[in-house]
């Protein structure tokens, strides 16, 4: 299959106003809603990463999404919607706690879990009773969306494993060949995905932490509990999470990744003896350091992945970094650790993941 690429300049978002496509971006966007309409697969920008589409009221997509991905089907799919009334035809009821919740955050970087309408298909929720919805805020999502004239099912666009694509030119090196088109956005916002919220009982549970924190949902709605499964003492235990996808070792690079914890000039002086070891052995060595610390480190290759002033930019940088150990080939890779709370939960959630929890405690 011979994958077309839409390339689309999106004007700057300002949120009180409309964004206007040029017209022939707006044909591009046009395009790739009639491919998604006919059943056919095209992956898009979102503001937290690529997404990769196909039409989630038609079983037939979603079981190319899956095949294209490599994903196992038992894998749920969230549903991206542009517009609130669509939550009715998709979910059997909206609590209250949900409505408040889309009010404050939608559209946005939160995916809620609701339990389904009949019409929605079991091959879209992996067998499951229940149905994410998403509202993204990205322009080329929304009008994408609208232009399909339905509902899109959309996975991170990335091979099942690999790190989640925040550019076209990651989902071009993961599904080139094998899905219709790719529409060329420019590289994403946020950078990790969406934090994912079942609205389903009578407290909202996070299944996947994400941009919007936990204290960011506590206060809309008040108390808000954590999936005890995905805590990582508990998944190493083997505690079931409630979103299947969080059970996978995700994110990963191909070298192998370790995190280091503890007070700073002791992560760097532990990073820089095994590195320094690593190297002698003959291994290809990089360290994923911050701009406070990469003056510190004596290593062949140091990657800064922001600053820790502001967690946004940690977020941003963190697949393109994963993603560029493997463009460079690294066998063995050391990464400092963040801290737990706001944003960095999402962070270290996401960190521990692709190093399958490999942790040194100084
Ligand atoms: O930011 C995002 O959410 C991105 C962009 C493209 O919108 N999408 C994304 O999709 O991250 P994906 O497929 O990579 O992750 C979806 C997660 C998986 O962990 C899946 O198990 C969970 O959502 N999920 C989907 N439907 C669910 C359901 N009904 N119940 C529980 N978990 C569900
Ligand atoms: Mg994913």
């Amino acid at each position: 299959m011979k994958t077309q690429m839409f390339k689309v300049s999106v004007p700057a978002q300002d949120e009180t106003q409309n964004i206007e496509f040029s017209s022939s971006d707006m044909a591009q966007i046009q395009a790739a809603g009639q491919i998604l309409a006919e059943g056919g697969l095209v992956a898009f920008p979102t503001e937290t990463v690529y997404g990769l589409g196909g039409d989630a009221m038609n079983p037939k997509a979603s079981e190319k999404i899956y095949a294209a991905k490599g994903r196992p089907s038992d894998n749920p799919l969230i549903v991206h919607i542009a517009s609130l009334d669509a939550l009715e035809v998709l979910a059997k009821e909206v609590p209250q706690k949900a409505q408040a919740l889309a009010e404050a955050f939608w559209p946005g970087p939160m995916t809620m879990i609701f339990k389904k309408q009949e019409c929605v298909p079991y091959e879209t929720t992996g067998g499951l009773d229940t149905v994410a919805v998403r509202f993204p805020s990205h322009p080329v999502a929304k009008e994408m969306i609208l232009a399909s004239g339905t509902y899109i099912a959309a996975p991170s666009a990335n091979t099942s494993g690999r790190p989640s694509p925040t550019t076209a030119q990651h989902v071009f090196e993961d599904m080139d060949g094998r899905i219709d088109a790719i529409i060329d956005g420019g590289q994403v916002n946020i950078g990790i995905e969406s934090t994912i919220v079942d609205v389903t009982g009578d407290v909202p549970m996070i299944l996947r932490p994400g941009y919007i924190t936990e204290e960011m949902l506590k206060k809309v709605v008040g108390e808000v509990s954590i999936d005890p499964a995905i805590i990582d003492d508990n998944l190493m235990k083997g505690m079931r999470p409630k979103a299947p996808g969080m059970k996978y070792k995700h994110y990963a690079p191909k070298g192998d990744l370790t995190i280091v914890e503890g007070a700073q000039s002791a992560v760097v002086a532990k990073i820089n003896e095994l590195a320094e070891t690593a190297t002698q052995s003959g291994k290809r060595v990089a360290v994923i350091a911050t701009d406070e610390t990469k003056a510190l480190y004596r290593c062949a290759l140091i990657e800064s992945i922001g600053t820790r002033n502001n967690e946004d930019t940690i977020a941003h940088n963190l697949y393109d970094i994963l993603r560029r150990m493997d463009d460079l080939g690294v066998d063995v890779i050391y990464s400092e650790a963040f801290s737990e709370g706001g944003l960095g939960q999402a962070i270290m959630n996401r960190l521990l993941k692709a190093a399958g929890h490999q942790v040194i405690e100084v």
